[in-house]
């Protein structure tokens, strides 16, 4: 980086900017030393370069933080903390005696105020694998020990990095001018404009006169006031039944706002369609809304002409028109249908619904089922913040809603017994926001996700689920009353440099005294996955996807603002902390990007064949060098997978699943069942990112 760079700025942002120069410039030389790492994770967010100090200039080494295992996409903690194993590789290091009386060298995990420090263990040249931390912003070390066992460091120091975080720095809010606005008479082009988040009072300097450069769309404009939206029904289906789902307008009371939403059959969530594994039904889908549209029944390896995706498989359906589709379902799980057409709009005002596919070894459990799709709203200052007519609004980092909800409601309320199992059957409907979901207290058992149940159910604090994705867990209460259901996350307040906690209540479970315990005995068949993914592990992928990002024409403010967030980016971005800057990025200025790395073909011109019936290593590669990183949940139609490996580590608890997130900077190696023929799209389920160009086509022949 020259000086030329620097002087070249001669707005008022050059101030703000200063400190993402000076972190840049401030980032080590050694980023080599991890630069074997790279093909795996991207080393600016999972590779620290240790450095020597004048006790032993000779030694050097790495940390590079790997994503600790576990059932999910990502392994966090309660609070949405990421869990990180820290692997050590180290050269160079002296006889510790020749530093005096010393034994050992031991390594420590700490934050930048020294509390706690944190013991990794003793260490030496070559790669250690020590333990998992949840710290944010963190200092590794290591020092020379009198023992091994050094439970507290009292000797020299001879290596140290810090953590890619801290390469965050505040961004001078004193030296910014105070923020326009703030009175609600200014023109707003008709938008409803999004509300600040709580917690991150100011927004980068320049931003309060754009709007996003499309006409603002809500439903509902014509054709009188929709019924008030019912509840969702379950419509239980035999093999050859035949069935009409309407998708049209509804009222929905949300608090003391009352919406005009889309729903199926007037249901919010939509109904939901439970069958036997290996039956096939009959959906005449029936379209009232105001925008074409169609139903991709995702995770089902169905005939492809019933896929649901619009220009691929079949029309868009038109406003006042008709489609039937045979939904056959041959696994046994947790899937859903949406639309395919504009799912940012359709499926964000409410078109979505559960399918339950019952397996033909699965057991009678005793206890408590319940369904929950986790969801989430973007309401302004007047109601919904509309949507783009010409394009999705929100298109870098995807509609984050501000108002969160179970099943279509804010207030979700079950009431169980102590001692008999309850079952969740989670499902993401959001279009952007991953979830962490906990109950308060209690540990949850980790029983199966998408078409797949795990070897060996896993304890966990929370679930992680990304857009798209479906986990099924089982929690017992031993004691009666009123337990939480609760989204936990980390947000980072980037005008300060801040990680703060964002906690959401999604609802209650009231729970009463019960008599009896109950056993369980839930899908008890063992998933062949496990055992392919054993069989496949290390293979070299045979295709390698690239996801990145192309801009054009945003505002300079925008881009300004938004370079001063990729110093440090969270695997996963759990929160809008910028609300009003997310909103203005559309699809028109905005494409993200699947790029075959062979042959540089993006997009639908990825020419992507293969038989049926060969199994295919596919590694997804997530760019973070782009103007704004995110994790990805990639979604592949008609076939099922498994995740091999996350950042080259394999993956301890391997399922069948349609839906892997793939963690910005990070890498996911996937092993495709190509089974059912077609041409099958595979895309990002962020539906701000499928609007903008972030889906490809698999053809298998
Ligand atoms: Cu859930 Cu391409 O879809
Ligand atoms: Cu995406």
């Amino acid at each position: 980086m020259t000086g030329n760079r620097v002087s070249g700025i001669h707005t008022p942002l050059s101030l703000s900017a200063l400190p993402l120069l000076l972190a840049v410039l401030a980032r080590p030389a050694a980023d080599s030393l991890c630069a074997a790492h790279a093909t795996l994770a991207d080393p600016s967010l999972y590779c620290l370069p240790l450095l020597s100090t004048d006790q032993a200039p000779s030694a050097q080494g790495t940390a590079v933080m790997q994503l600790a295992p576990g059932p999910f996409g990502l392994a966090v903690d309660r609070d949405g903390r990421v869990q990180l194993q820290v692997a050590l590789t180290l050269s160079g290091l002296p006889e510790p005696q020749s530093l005096g009386p010393y034994d050992a060298f031991v390594a420590w995990a700490t934050t930048p105020e020294l509390q706690p420090m944190i013991r990794l263990g003793p260490v030496w040249n070559g790669r250690t694998l020590t333990r998992t931390i949840t710290l944010e912003r963190f200092l590794i070390m290591v020092s020379a020990e009198a023992s091994p066992r050094a439970r507290v460091r009292k000797g020299p120091l001879v290596l140290r990095g810090s953590s890619p975080s801290l390469l965050m720095a505040p961004h001078g809010v004193t030296q910014l001018p105070p923020r326009v606005g703030g009175d609600h008479h200014h023109e707003t082009g008709g938008w409803t404009m999004p509300l600040m988040h709580p917690q991150v009072s100011r927004m980068p300097f320049g931003l309060e006169r754009f709007r996003p450069q499309v006409t603002p769309f809500l439903p509902g404009d014509g054709g009188g006031t929709p019924p008030m939206a019912a509840e969702g029904r379950v419509y239980r289906l035999a093999d050859g039944d035949t069935i009409t789902l309407t998708a049209g307008r509804v009222l929905h009371l949300l608090g003391k706002d009352s919406l005009v939403m889309y729903a199926y059959d007037g249901q919010l969530p939509g109904p939901r369609l439970e069958l036997a594994q290996g039956s096939t039904v009959t959906v005449r889908f029936r379209n009232r809304t105001d925008l074409p549209s169609s139903i991709h029944w995702h995770g089902l390896r169905l005939d492809n002409g019933s896929d649901g995706v619009p220009g691929l498989t079949q029309p868009p359906v038109p406003p006042g028109g008709e489609f039937v589709y045979r939904v056959h379902a041959p696994d046994a799980g947790l899937f859903w249908y949406h639309p395919h057409h504009r799912s940012d709009v359709a499926q964000d005002l409410g078109l979505a619904g559960n399918i339950v596919v019952r397996g033909r070894a699965d057991g009678r459990p005793g206890g408590q089922d319940v369904y929950l799709m986790l969801d989430d709203l973007l309401m302004g200052e007047d109601g919904l913040v509309p949507y783009g007519h010409e394009a999705a609004t929100h298109s870098l980092m995807g509609r984050f809603g501000n108002r969160l909800l179970v099943n279509a409601a804010e207030s979700w309320s079950l009431n169980a017994r102590t001692g008999e199992p309850l079952r969740l059957h989670l499902t993401n409907s959001a279009s952007a926001r991953t979830f962490n979901v906990s109950l308060e207290g209690r540990e949850l058992k980790v029983l199966g996700s998408d078409a797949g149940t795990y070897a060996v159910p896993r304890s966990a604090a929370s679930i992680v689920i990304a857009p798209s994705e479906r986990y099924v867990a089982e929690v017992r209460f031993d004691r009666p009353g009123k337990y939480a259901l609760l989204n936990r996350v980390r947000g980072i307040d980037r005008m300060t440099g801040r990680f703060f906690a964002e906690v959401d209540t999604l609802g209650f479970v009231m729970v009463g005294a019960g008599t009896r315990r109950e056993s369980v005995a839930f899908r008890s068949v063992p998933d062949s996955a496990a055992q392919l993914a054993r069989a496949f592990r290390g293979r070299a992928p045979d295709r390698v996807l690239f996801l990145t990002l192309r801009t054009r024409h945003l505002p300079f403010a925008l881009i300004q603002a938004l370079r001063l967030d990729t110093a440090f980016v969270q695997p996963v971005e759990w929160t809008s902390t910028m609300p009003m800057m997310d909103w203005l990025s559309t699809g028109q200025e905005v494409t993200w990007v699947i790029r075959d790395s062979a042959s540089g073909a993006e997009g639908m011109d990825v020419d992507w064949r293969v038989p049926r019936g060969k199994p295919l290593v596919v590694r997804l590669v997530n760019d973070k060098h782009v103007l704004h990183p995110m994790g990805h949940p990639i979604h592949l139609h008609g076939q099922r997978f498994v995740v091999l490996a996350r950042n080259g580590v394999a993956n301890s608890d391997p399922v069948w699943k349609d839906t892997a997130l793939v963690p910005a900077g990070g890498t996911v190696d996937l092993l495709v069942d190509a089974s059912s023929p077609g041409r099958w799209m595979l895309h990002c389920h962020i539906a701000e990112h499928l609007e903008s160009g972030m889906h490809t086509v698999l053809t298998v022949e």
